[in-house]
């Protein structure tokens, strides 16, 4: 071949390459504007200031409509998809083990100036692949804690989803006719061990602390471990015993970029959430794994709909302000956040009360 013709071939085929990339850019642009006008939550939520801290249980109005819900296959998709941009939840809910080895340092993800090292028992429990490898479900049911739960009777129409994700290691035995009992996977900060099992001093705490766990029987236990300094002694405990005991749980743990990835997701559609709660990161974790995504026990006010008090929690007596400016979240901009993904089909909020005769699968509303 002439030496003009291949430099000209040479040429041809870079130009080519070239225009194939900027091509491909401008389409990745395109779509990531287009579907960061559909999502963006702020154009959703009509831009309320967050200094509003008026909980819409002053104002029935503001309740989400539960009659009129309708699943939006083509929003859930879209949001999928952008969430896809900044984690994959299939990676980044568990460090893997061939990832570290024992006796290395982690920074914690908020106390970035202390570190805490892999011990042998967190290096033993963790999955040697995702825990949610190549798992889709068709409806999830996520739970939150809010004492709006109770006398809700939505036991039984929790319980019939595929996949139900409950937090912070809640009880459910006598709560279930309110929040069912089916658990595949359950979260566990290690605060979970100081306030709700007193650390385990006494044998009668361990053994209740073990008999929580053994009820979760093969599920996922997702401890954030290295969130917060303080919690590894309690985090060493919890694992001691489940190795000890071979109790039959999954042990995952978060990624060290999940926080900065989910809370960069939601910056980038304008929700600026200072730390995203347990909830708001198990919604945006399971838009990968779930199809219909349901979320109950999620209300962030002091008081219902009709002006009755709610707990912080449905099984304990733990006060929370839940509007205060220390308060490391953003819970009522989470939840009109949420009620503005509801309004549009992308999930659903249940708030009210349910039906336990109804087939949930049948239910229009
Ligand atoms: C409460 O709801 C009524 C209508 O039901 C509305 O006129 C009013 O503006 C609402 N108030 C607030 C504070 O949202
Ligand atoms: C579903 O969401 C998409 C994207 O936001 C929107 O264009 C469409 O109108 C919605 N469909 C329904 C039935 O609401
Ligand atoms: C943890 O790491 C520090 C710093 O390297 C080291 O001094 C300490 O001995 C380690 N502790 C354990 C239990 O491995
Ligand atoms: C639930 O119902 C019982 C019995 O009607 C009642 O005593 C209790 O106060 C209710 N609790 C809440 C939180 O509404």
């Amino acid at each position: 071949m002439p030496l003009e013709l291949r430099a000209l071939l040479f040429g041809f085929v870079t130009l080519l390459a070239v225009l194939l990339i900027i091509d491909d850019i401008a389409e990745v642009e395109e779509e990531t504007a287009k579907a960061a006008a559909l999502v963006d939550p702020t154009t959703l939520i009509q831009q309320k200031t967050d200094t509003d801290h008026r909980p819409p249980s002053y104002n029935a109005s503001a309740r989400p409509s539960p009659h009129t819900w309708t699943f939006n296959k083509t929003l859930s998709t879209l949001i999928r998809k952008n969430i896809l941009r900044f984690l994959d939840p299939e990676r980044d809910i568990s460090i893997l083990k061939g990832t570290l080895k024992p006796g290395d340092i982690i920074h914690y993800v908020f106390d970035r100036h202390s570190t805490t090292n892999i011990s042998e028992n967190l290096y033993r429990l963790l999955p040697t692949i995702s825990p949610m490898k190549n798992q889709h479900h068709r409806r999830c049911a996520i739970v939150g804690n809010s004492g709006i739960l109770l006398n809700s009777s939505c036991g039984p129409e929790i319980d019939s989803h595929d996949f139900v994700i409950r937090c912070n290691l809640a009880p459910v035995e006598e709560f279930s006719r309110d929040v069912g009992r089916r658990t595949n996977l359950v979260t566990m900060n290690p605060s979970v061990v100081q306030r709700a099992f007193q650390d385990l001093v006494s044998e009668e705490w361990r053994q209740r602390f073990l008999q929580r766990l053994r009820s979760l029987s093969g599920s996922v236990l997702w401890i954030p471990a290295f969130m917060a300094k303080g919690g590894e002694e309690r985090v060493e405990w919890a694992l001691r015993l489940i190795l000890r005991h071979t109790v039959d749980v999954r042990t995952a743990f978060p990624s060290l970029r999940l926080l900065h990835a989910v809370r960069g997701y939601w910056l980038t559609n304008n929700v600026h959430i200072k730390r995203p709660t347990t909830g708001l990161l198990m919604y945006t974790m399971a838009t990968r794994f779930c199809e219909e995504i349901h979320l109950y026990g999620f209300w962030p006010f002091p008081l219902d709909p009709q002006g009755k008090p709610v707990k912080y929690h449905y099984y304990d007596a733990l006060k929370y302000e839940y509007t205060s400016s220390s308060s490391p979240h953003t819970m009522p901009l989470e939840f009109r956040t949420l009620s503005a993904l509801h309004r549009h089909g992308a999930l659903r909020l249940h708030t009210g009360t349910c039906d336990p005769q109804t087939d949930p699968e049948r239910q229009v509303s």
